[in-house]
C-alpha cells in the first residue's frame, strides 16, 4: 500500500468498501493486507492443525506452518498432544526439520541443542557449570483437541473455546470422531488468495455450474420448500436412532474473546446415503450413527476450518494462506477407527466427491484471482445463495481492521 501511512490507506480502503459487495481488489492482491490478515486474523484465531489419529504414539509429530510460524505438533511421552515453536532457544536454528515423523527427542541441527517432547531441554553441549537448562525450553504453542481434531492457536493470549467446544461435541460427537482415523489426505496448491479459497468453499452459489457430482448429491439447490420437506425428513431420520444435532451459531467477531462457530444440517437427496459416487454407502457407520439420516452435518470453525460429517466418512477442509496470492487446501478423509481399506471401504469411492469437486475449486479460484488481479475488477454484488459468503467476507473486515 506504499509510503502514505498504511493505517490511512486502510482506513480509505474500508470506507471504499459497499456493503453486501465482494471485496476491493487490495483484499487480494496487496502484501500489506496479507500481513495483516496473518498477524490479525489468522494468527489471532484457531486453526485446525489434523486429526490425532496422524500422530497416535508417544514421539510422533508432525509440523504446522503459519507463514513465518512453525509449530511442532507431537504427541508426548504421557499421551498428551502439545505443540512447541520449532525455534532453537541457543541462536534461533529450526530444530526439527523433517515434516513428520517419530523422534525420542529433538536434536537442532545447528549445535546439538537436545530437547524432550515436552519441550524441556534435555542437553546443552559444553555448557557452563551453572547454565540453567529449565529457562530454555522450547517455547510453548497453544494447542486444544476437541473430538479427535488438533487446533493450534499462535495468539500470546488464544481466543476462549468454550462455545465452539460445545458446538463440536454435540454435532461431531455422534459420528465419534475422536476414535476415527484418517484413510487419506490431499493438498491442492492453489495460485490465489486463501481468501477467495475460503469464499469458494462459503457458498453452493457455484455448485450447479461448477460441480455437476456434488450437485446430484445435496440438496442445496432446489426451491426452499423441497429442501424444508428433505431436511425435516433428515431430522425425523436421525431421531428414530436417537441422535440429535442441534444448530450451533455463534459466528462472532473475536472482540467477544470467543472462537467463531456455526454448524448446521442440510439433507442430500431422496436415497442418497451419503457423499459417494452413486449416492451408496463407502464406509462403516461412525459411532452413533446407526443408520443412514439422510442428512449431512457441517462446522465452519474459524478463518480457516470447515468439516463435513457424513455418517459413514467424515471430510476436513483446511485452508493455508501462503502468500498473497497463492494458498493451499489440504482435504482430509476420515473413517471409522476399525475400518480397513480395501475391505470395509474403497479408497476411490471414499474420496471421488470431494476430490473432484476440490479440483473443479481450485481451478475457479485461480479463474477468480486472475480477474481479480485486473484493473477492470470492480466488486460485484453477492447473490442471495451467497449469504454465507458475505457474512464471512463482513466479518472479516472486522478481524482485520
Ligand atoms: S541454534 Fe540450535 S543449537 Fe545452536
Ligand atoms: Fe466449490
Amino acid at each position: 500500500m506504499g509510503t502514505k501511512g498504511d493505517a490511512e490507506l486502510f482506513g480509505e480502503l474500508l470506507a471504499r468498501q459497499k456493503s453486501g459487495h465482494a471485496l476491493d481488489r487490495a483484499f487480494y492482491c496487496d502484501g500489506a493486507i496479507f500481513r495483516r490478515d496473518v498477524d490479525k486474523v489468522l494468527s489471532r484465531h484457531w486453526l485446525l492443525a489434523g486429526h490425532a489419529s496422524r500422530i497416535p504414539n508417544p514421539g510422533d509429530y508432525f509440523l504446522f506452518d503459519l507463514a513465518a510460524e512453525q509449530a511442532i505438533v507431537v504427541r508426548a511421552q504421557d499421551g498428551a498432544i502439545r505443540a512447541h515453536a520449532n525455534v532453537c532457544r541457543h541462536r534461533g536454528s529450526r530444530v526439527c526439520t523433517e515434516p513428520r515423523g517419530n523422534a525420542k527427542v529433538f536434536i537442532c541441527p545447528y549445535h546439538a541443542w537436545a530437547y524432550n517432547l515436552d519441550g524441556t531441554l534435555r542437553a546443552a553441549r559444553h555448557a557452563p557449570e551453572d547454565f540453567d537448562r529449565a529457562a530454555y525450553g522450547l517455547k510453548p504453542i497453544h494447542v486444544r483437541v476437541i473430538e479427535g481434531l488438533i487446533f493450534v492457536s499462535f495468539a500470546d493470549v488464544p481466543l476462549g473455546l468454550a462455545r465452539a467446544e460445545t458446538a463440536l461435541r454435540e454435532c461431531l460427537g455422534p459420528y465419534e470422531w475422536s476414535k476415527a482415523r484418517v484413510a487419506h489426505s490431499e493438498l491442492y496448491p492453489i495460485a490465489g488468495n486463501w481468501k477467495l479459497a475460503v469464499e469458494n468453499y462459503l457458498e453452493c452459489y457455484h455448485c450447479a455450474p461448477a460441480h455437476p457430482e456434488y450437485s446430484r448429491l445435496h440438496a442445496l439447490e432446489q426451491p426452499w420448500a423441497k429442501i424444508e420437506a428433505l431436511n425435516a425428513a433428515m431430522t425425523a431420520r436421525a431421531a428414530s436412532f436417537g441422535v440429535h444435532i442441534p444448530v450451533h451459531e455463534h459466528w462472532a467477531p473475536s472482540a467477544e474473546g470467543e472462537e467463531a462457530v456455526f454448524a448446521f444440517r442440510y439433507a442430500l437427496y431422496d436415497g442418497v446415503l451419503t457423499a459417494g459416487p452413486d449416492g451408496k454407502a463407502v464406509a462403516p457407520l461412525m459411532g452413533r450413527m446407526n443408520d443412514y439420516d439422510g442428512g449431512v452435518t457441517t462446522i465452519h470453525f474459524g478463518p480457516a476450518s470447515f468439516f463435513i460429517a457424513y455418517p459413514d466418512h467424515g471430510v476436513l477442509y483446511r485452508f493455508i494462506a501462503k502468500t498473497v496470492d497463492t494458498s493451499a487446501l489440504e482435504v482430509v478423509w476420515l473413517v471409522r477407527g476399525d475400518a480397513r481399506e480395501g475391505v470395509d471401504y474403497d479408497l476411490e469411492k471414499l474420496t471421488w466427491v470431494w476430490k473432484v469437486t476440490s479440483e473443479a475449486d481450485k481451478r475457479i479460484i485461480e479463474w477468480n484471482q486472475a480477474g481479480v488481479n485486473s484493473r477492470h475488477y470492480e466488486p460485484g454484488p453477492y447473490m442471495p445463495m451467497e449469504r454465507n459468503a458475505r457474512r464471512y467476507a463482513a466479518w472479516y473486515l472486522g478481524e482485520v481492521t
